[in-house]
């Protein structure tokens, strides 16, 4: 299990098996950070973890200078493709969470669609959040856009199936040791591929407890996208914004 990640986001099924996590759900997103904090155009955003770059590329559409870092080359390289293709000045790098070395400094750092939490221990997890507050400038915001334990454990599916591109994804899920697992088995043509991801569970209260020992204000949190108030009952996500 250690260090699932690295072979799950460098296969190129990721962006298939997460299809539906797609650039409208990305723009929701980016617009309810922006309502919410103000900055203003020409801010500089770090999205670190930025996957296939969809909020970074479209922070940058709207007038920011944006950096996007991520560990998986793949992804990088589909972020750098519809950098061009748009003709967008976002810059992306290969870097790890837990040793991010930078020299310049931000007006927002953005971790969203649960980029954290894989990793053994509250050390490694909350280590780019220190980064984060680091690379800010006074009065920046950091954004964690993560799932709601409780909604999760009150409403885990064990086992769900689809298809998608001819390939069937099989998705078992289970909770252990304060994570939520998933095993992802996908088939096509007789040929079948086993993944897993591994997430940490942190209730709000520890998540916020530990940020703010960081040096962060809690500024706003919502419990969807859209923007409805976090309900530790109702919401699917949990996305705290803080400030500096
Ligand atoms: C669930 S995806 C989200 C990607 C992107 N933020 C989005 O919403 O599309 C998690 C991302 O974290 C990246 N990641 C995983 N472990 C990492 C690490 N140790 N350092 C940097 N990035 C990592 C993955 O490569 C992947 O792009």
């Amino acid at each position: 299990m250690k260090d699932w990640f690295k072979d799950w986001f460098a296969s190129d099924l990721y962006l298939a098996v997460y299809k539906h996590r797609d650039e409208a759900d990305a723009y929701q997103l980016c617009n309810l950070i922006l309502n919410s904090t103000k900055i203003s155009k020409g801010s500089f955003i770090l999205d670190a973890a930025c996957g296939g770059g969809r909020h970074a590329n479209y922070f940058s559409s709207c007038g920011f200078n944006v950096t996007g870092f991520d560990l998986s080359k793949t992804l990088l390289n589909v972020a750098l493709k519809q950098a061009r293709e748009q003709n967008l000045n976002t810059k992306f790098f290969c870097s790890d969470l837990r040793n991010v070395v930078l020299m310049k400094k931000f007006d927002l750092v953005t971790n969203l669609f649960t980029s954290f939490g894989y990793f053994e221990n509250d050390k490694e997890n909350f280590a780019f959040i220190s980064s984060a507050f680091a690379l800010l400038n006074n009065d920046g915001f950091y954004v964690l856009d993560y799932l709601n334990p409780s909604y999760i454990e009150k409403n885990l599916i064990e086992e769900s199936s689809r298809k998608i591109d001819g390939a069937e994804i099989v998705e078992r899920r289970m909770i252990r040791n304060r994570r939520v697992e998933k095993e992802i088995t996908i088939r096509k043509n007789d040929i079948e591929k086993r993944f897993l991801e591994s997430v940490s569970l942190y209730s709000k209260e520890f998540l916020v407890s530990k940020i703010c020992e960081i040096g962060f204000n809690l500024f706003d949190c919502f419990g969807d996208y859209p923007g409805n108030t976090y309900s530790e009952d109702n919401s699917q996500r949990m996305i705290l914004i803080f400030r500096k």
